[in-house]
């Protein structure tokens, strides 16, 4: 996600040292490029975030209003020409944007066959081109700005600027927050309050749909078919700090709860339901060489390594493709045997670990084709990987990654059904899976919304210092993946297990002071999952299950359970593992731990 800050306040401060000192409040949401314009001293624009832009910015910069943003890139490189702001054929309109327009490419073309040429490879681009043909038609700068917003399909949060009217300032909203800052004599456009709240803690957040104008003196919010709104201003009590978390106390649990948009957002112009097929433009370019690929070795490290092993059960049983999974750190070393119909695919949120990008080197080395599941756009394993999918999740900041698990398996289902319909997967089976995936944000909203439930029961197990988490099939991965969320904010130690494994060893451990978390959802290994239970109990062992919504048996046989909606085995990773991702933070945060930040952890580790 990006980050757009605007001021107009007709002289009162100076615009340029108003939107450097505000970017910095939202550099936690994309720092990959970052520009700003002002009608007196035009647009500066660079790769990097707020240091760079500084440098870059000359000692007279200044202005009565202008616009500034932070890219987190979707669309293009992370380059000075695709940084925003963006502006017309003539650089009368600038214009920053947080969002996705996913009809840009047939805009441009009508554009383009009218006779505007385009600097960028941004789909932001497109839009102030759109704005200045209406300018052009309508001669009336707020008409122009509606009725190019009426074209645009995807979302957006924007602000707009034209150098005709320099005291007015465009914001608009469809799927992306804009909050407008009411000062006195001076108002302020934002993707979230923290940049506004050193100048005033009067705002009013735009609901998707709407428009506001705004001058030193005046605001009016309006709809697309130019109906005024009438909307209260909102008082604002957070920190600027609680402002960048949306008001959750740390980052790690706003990124939990914010997995319904990052399904949604992963999912956004790549499945095509009533062709029970989806559209990865990532993987076009090797479309073909995929179609004959005939094994995938996936490396990967840590959390990003567990959703590899999620989409080897996805991909076997459902693309009939023979998978392996490697830990990046190990696969460098095993001198492994490739060829050209060999796909190695790397999986990584940062796209910097360096375990992971000498992987894929290796892979390189040895002939295979190399994919990527990259959130991070322009990172080192992208651009060194042949092609690939990138997740738009937005920046990850916790160090413990939740939403970014979500998303990659959202992706490899993706995957799952791209290459499952090269090698015979029907249309029908197809759009189960599409049904499916198109359902999982409202399901997975459905277990958020009782998150208080389960910071009671991370609360009552405080008292643990060890824990075994058990899983079979798509679910074992989910143990191990809920053991790291535990151990790596709450330093307790806790070990994912095969549940079919324990009796091999690991139910030596239980006792009444050591809890089992098991995932036991009504599916293929719910019978075998209910005995490994029932030898827990035996022996004493308190356990919470995570079991199906509607499962009355389960909740006779332990002490705490967990519900999550139904969904096909292939996708329950995704619904399954938030608990577990909810109870690790509440348990850490009951110790009074630094969630966001857990002792000896880095956010991308890049040395060896
Ligand atoms: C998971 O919570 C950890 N932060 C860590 O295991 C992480 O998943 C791993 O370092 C891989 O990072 P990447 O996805 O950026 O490659």
């Amino acid at each position: 996600m990006c980050g757009i800050f605007a001021y107009t306040g007709k002289g009162k401060k100076d615009a340029g040292k108003v939107l450097l000192d505000g970017l910095l409040s939202l550099e936690y949401r994309g720092y990959d490029s970052a520009g700003i314009f002002t009608p007196e001293s035009g647009a500066v624009k660079t790769p990097g975030a707020v240091k760079e832009l500084r440098k870059k910015v000359s000692k007279d910069f200044s202005g009565k209003s202008g616009i500034a943003h932070l890219r987190w890139a979707t669309h293009g490189e992370p380059t000075a020409k695709n940084a925003h702001p963006h502006s017309d054929c003539g650089g009368e309109l600038w214009l920053v944007h947080n969002g996705i327009i996913e009809n840009f490419k047939e805009l441009k073309e009508k554009l383009a066959k009218l006779g505007h040429t385009f600097r960028s490879d941004s789909d932001t681009e497109v839009l102030a081109h759109l704005v200045e043909e209406y300018l052009g038609k309508t001669r009336d700068f707020e008409k122009a700005a509606l009725k190019a917003l009426n074209d645009v399909r995807g979302t957006y949060g924007i602000a707009l600027q034209y150098k005709g009217e320099p005291d007015k300032l465009i914001a608009a909203r469809m799927g992306s927050p804009i909050v407008i800052g009411l000062g006195n004599g001076e108002h302020f456009i934002a993707s979230d309050p923290s940049p506004i709240l050193p100048h005033t803690k009067k705002v009013v957040f735009l609901e998707d749909g709407e428009v506001a104008v705004l001058t030193p003196q005046k605001h009016v919010i309006r709809k697309l078919d130019s109906s005024q709104v009438r909307r209260n201003a909102t008082e604002i009590e957070w920190s600027a700090e609680q402002a960048q978390k949306g008001g959750y106390e740390h980052f790690m649990l706003k990124e939990i709860m914010e997995g319904p948009e990052v399904i949604e957002n992963t999912l956004r112009g790549r499945l095509l339901p009533s062709k029970g097929d989806v559209k990865l433009g990532g993987l076009e370019s090797v479309a073909k060489k995929l179609a004959k690929i005939e094994r995938i070795i996936i490396v990967a490290c840590g959390t990003a390594y567990y959703a590899g092993l999620v989409g080897e059960y996805m991909l076997e049983e459902h693309a009939g493709i023979p998978v392996e999974v490697e830990l990046g750190s190990e696969f460098r070393y095993r001198h492994p045997v490739l060829n050209e119909r060999t796909a190695v695919l790397a999986i990584s949120q940062s796209g910097e670990t360096l375990d992971t990008l000498e992987a894929v080197r290796e892979g390189k080395r040895r002939g295979a084709l190399t994919l990527g599941i990259v959130n991070t756009v322009g990172s080192t394993i992208a651009r060194e990987t042949d092609a690939g999918v990138y997740n738009h999740a937005g920046p990850e900041i916790g160090v413990a990654s939740t939403k970014a698990f979500v998303s990659q398996l959202t992706a490899l289902a993706l995957l799952t059904i791209f290459l499952g319909r090269q090698r015979g997967m029907s249309p029908k089976e197809g759009k189960r899976i599409a049904r499916e995936l198109a359902a999982l944000p409202k399901k997975l909203q459905a277990i958020l919304d009782r998150h208080g439930d389960i910071e009671k029961l991370a609360k009552q197990y405080g008292f643990a210092r060890d824990f075994l988490y058990l899983g079979r099939r798509y679910n074992l991965p989910v143990a191990f993946e809920g053991a790291l969320k535990l151990k790596e904010i709450s330093y307790v130690h806790a070990e994912g297990c095969g549940a079919g494994e324990m009796k091999h060893g690991p139910i030596a451990m239980i006792d009444e002071r050591f809890p089992t978390v098991a995932l036991a959802p009504m599916d293929s290994m719910y019978e075998k999952m209910i005995s490994n239970i029932h030898e827990i109990k035996a022996r004493r062992g308190p356990v919470i299950v995570v079991a199906t919504e509607g499962d009355k048996e389960v909740g006779k046989l332990v002490e705490d359970v967990l519900y999550v909606p139904k969904t096909i085995e292939m996708l329950e990773p995704i619904l399954n593992v938030v608990p577990l991702q909810l109870f690790a933070y509440y348990f850490a945060r009951a110790k009074g731990l630094n969630v966001d930040r857990p002792r000896n952890l880095a956010k991308s580790v890049t040395v060896e």
